[in-house]
């Protein structure tokens, strides 16, 4: 069986959320104030994901992805991923901002973990604590030492450029990826922060971090999947390391997309952008069988929207912020 959307889009990746928890406060996700997370029954179970992710597999999806929040700050998140493992899932990876990663690696490899992407928006210890709030920039640099020194090695990281923050560091972050020969990525920002400040003037299009890089270290494409987020590069001189460039502003991907997500409360969405989610939790705790829930997801799949819309008159964002969708 597979997933299909009325626009001829096979869905195949997954991201599924296990909390709406993160102890960092990043500035263009979260606001400085406290949240209101949700109450704890409102968040699924362990059972309960166990079963939506069997469901899904069944569905045809083959890249499931654990994110958050932040996953790492829900205890029993490697038992999760081995169960995952045992199901079958080809592609399993999580998505994390590496706080509590270097004491967490050896157990997500030993769960099945296959790939890890990490956030790190600052090669600056003053300016990481200015993005992220915290103080974590050792402790996310020994994560990914201890994911370099693994076989979850090369790591994905991710830096998200907010002009006049951190896009004076694009070439630092470049050298970094040489250096250490991790997978670098650039992401445009995009509207989902909690205070609402974003605006077009702080985006940082790809097309100007690949000009730079390539003036210093020329630049090699690299083919990517068509439904990938980044379009990837190596260096032309055979230094280790690669290059991603996300550009979901500028250039978006939406026509190839095969991703829906399903939030850490149970709601599935089809969009990042989704005006309106849908509730499995209710479903799932209203004794619904696997067929109802299978008919359930194919119906609201089917209405997944073309794309994100960013860039045309009157967008308005969603009300759900980045941390309560799960990246
Ligand atoms: P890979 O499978 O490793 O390529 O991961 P990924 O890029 O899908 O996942 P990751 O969690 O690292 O996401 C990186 C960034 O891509 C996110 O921070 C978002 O900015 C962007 N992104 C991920 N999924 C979507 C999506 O569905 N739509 C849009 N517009 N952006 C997305
Ligand atoms: N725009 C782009 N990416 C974002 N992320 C969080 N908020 C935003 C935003 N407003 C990213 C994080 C992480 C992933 C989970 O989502 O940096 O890489
Ligand atoms: Fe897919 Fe929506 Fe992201 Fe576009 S914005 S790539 S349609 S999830």
């Amino acid at each position: 069986m597979t997933l299909h959307d009325s626009f001829g889009r096979q869905i195949t990746d997954l991201r599924m959320s296990v909390t709406d928890r993160c102890n960092f406060r990043c500035v263009y996700c979260r606001s400085a104030d406290p949240e209101n997370y949700r109450d704890h029954d409102e968040i699924l179970s362990w059972l309960e994901l166990d079963r939506l992710a069997k469901i899904f597999l069944g569905l045809g999806i083959r890249k499931i992805r654990v994110t958050g929040g932040e996953p790492l700050v829900r205890e029993g998140v490697e038992e999760f991923i081995s169960r995952l493992h045992a199901l079958g899932f080809p592609d399993l990876s999580m998505t994390t901002n590496g706080h509590l990663l270097a004491e967490r690696c050896d157990r997500l490899l030993a769960a099945g973990l296959r790939r890890i992407n990490i956030s790190l928006d600052s090669l600056d210890p003053a300016k990481f604590e200015r993005i992220t709030r915290t103080q974590s920039f050792s402790k996310v640099m020994h994560g990914i030492d201890a994911v370099q020194n693994s076989r979850l090695a090369p790591a994905k990281v991710n830096a998200v450029l907010v002009r006049g923050l951190n896009d004076d560091e694009v070439e630092a972050f470049a050298q970094f990826a040489r250096i250490r020969g991790v997978i670098m990525r650039f992401i445009e920002f995009m509207p989902l922060d909690a205070d609402r400040h974003w605006s077009r003037e702080l985006v940082v299009p790809a097309a100007e971090v690949y000009e730079r890089i390539h003036a210093r270290w020329p630049l090699v494409q690299i083919p990517h999947e068509r439904s990938e987020t980044a379009r990837k590069y190596r260096f032309a001189d055979g230094a280790p390391g690669e290059i991603g460039l996300i550009a979901s502003v500028t250039q978006p991907f939406c026509g190839f997309c095969s991703r829906i997500r399903v939030t850490a409360d149970g709601k599935l969405r089809t969009c990042l952008f989704s005006k309106e989610d849908h509730d499995l939790r209710f479903l799932l705790r209203d004794g619904a069988s696997d067929n109802d829930l299978v008919t359930y997801i194919r119906s609201v799949v089917n209405e997944k929207e073309e794309g994100h819309r960013i860039n045309e008159p009157g967008f308005v964002p969603p009300s759900r912020t980045m941390v309560f969708i799960g990246g």
